[in-house]
């Protein structure tokens, strides 16, 4: 996984809350500089070869992680109030969506989600967007930066505002901590919605810059079953967990239901019926 630090000034307090190095501390702690008094004094200061492969910094009104453009393409923002999120809302084929119909989002019952794995929060503003209140938990500092600044817009924005009310964002691990962080956030864990990286051949991997981007950031979440395991003991009615069409299930208890269209998959392990 690929470093992050921080490298607008204006942006360290979110550094330090999140505990990400500014790029002058990640350029010292490369060089084998550890005082960090030393790296207070001058922040910011560090070039290309500061030890970060990856900047979170503001570009207009948003806050982005930047590479090398070679490599990583554009940079990575999350943003529900435009582009993707925005058609998929007009568009997106209501509670007939795959994601709804695993969560089970039917008529008349809307329960409430924990997306344990939150990514970009593509999945859960479409929750969202359907009625769900919905908490969202990622364990990655910067992409858990990069959803806050995105629920932040939304929040501002009428046309997402109702949207992005129903979505609460937890910073932490879900695989270690989910029972604390969802009492901490007072929203019932009727289903718990896990999205885990899927290791992909390198050949496919390199496609998309955008997810090169990403995907050095999160890892392969090579303990998804223990995520499982934990979502299993924490959910009262359901544990669903989208993958590849083709790939194999989550080691564990085998799902209960499995639903899938043309590109994905969800497995759906079931404790007890929704709205009952
Ligand atoms: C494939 S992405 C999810 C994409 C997401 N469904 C979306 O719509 O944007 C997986 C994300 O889950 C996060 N993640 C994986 N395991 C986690 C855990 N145990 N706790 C919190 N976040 C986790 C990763 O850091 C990564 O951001």
């Amino acid at each position: 996984m690929s470093g992050v630090a921080v490298r607008d000034p204006d942006l360290y307090p979110l550094a330090r809350r999140l505990g990400l190095p500014t790029v002058a501390e990640a350029g010292m702690a490369e060089a084998g500089v550890t005082d960090a008094a030393s790296a207070d004094i001058a922040p910011g200061i560090a070039g290309d070869d500061d030890g970060a492969e990856l900047t979170l910094a503001r570009q207009d009104d948003r806050l982005v992680l930047a590479g090398d453009p070679r490599r990583y393409g554009h940079p990575l923002a999350v943003d529900f109030v435009s582009g993707r999120a925005a058609h998929r809302r007009r568009f997106g084929g209501g509670r007939g969506q795959l994601i709804a119909r695993a969560c089970g989002l039917a008529k008349g019952v809307t329960p409430s989600v924990v997306d344990a794995t939150a990514g970009l929060g593509r999945d859960a503003f479409v929750l969202a967007s359907l009625g769900a209140e919905v908490l969202l938990m990622e364990r990655v500092a910067a992409i858990f930066a990069l959803l806050e600044d995105g629920l932040a817009r939304a929040l501002a924005d009428p046309e997402t505002r109702d949207i992005a009310a129903r979505m609460h964002l937890v910073h932490g691990d879900a695989s270690r901590e989910l029972a604390t962080l969802v009492a901490s956030a007072g929203v019932a864990p009727e289903v718990i919605h896990l999205d885990p990286m899927f290791p992909h051949r390198e050949k496919s991997a390199l496609v998309k810059k955008e997810m090169r981007l990403f995907r050095n950031l999160a890892g392969d979440d090579p303990d998804a079953p223990r995520l499982l395991e934990a979502a299993l003991d924490v959910a009262t009615h359901r544990v669903v967990v989208k993958r590849p069409r083709k790939a194999p299930p989550l080691e564990g208890p085998p799902p209960r239901h499995v639903i899938a269209d043309k590109t994905s998959r969800y497995d759906l392990y079931v404790h007890r019926r929704l709205g009952a």
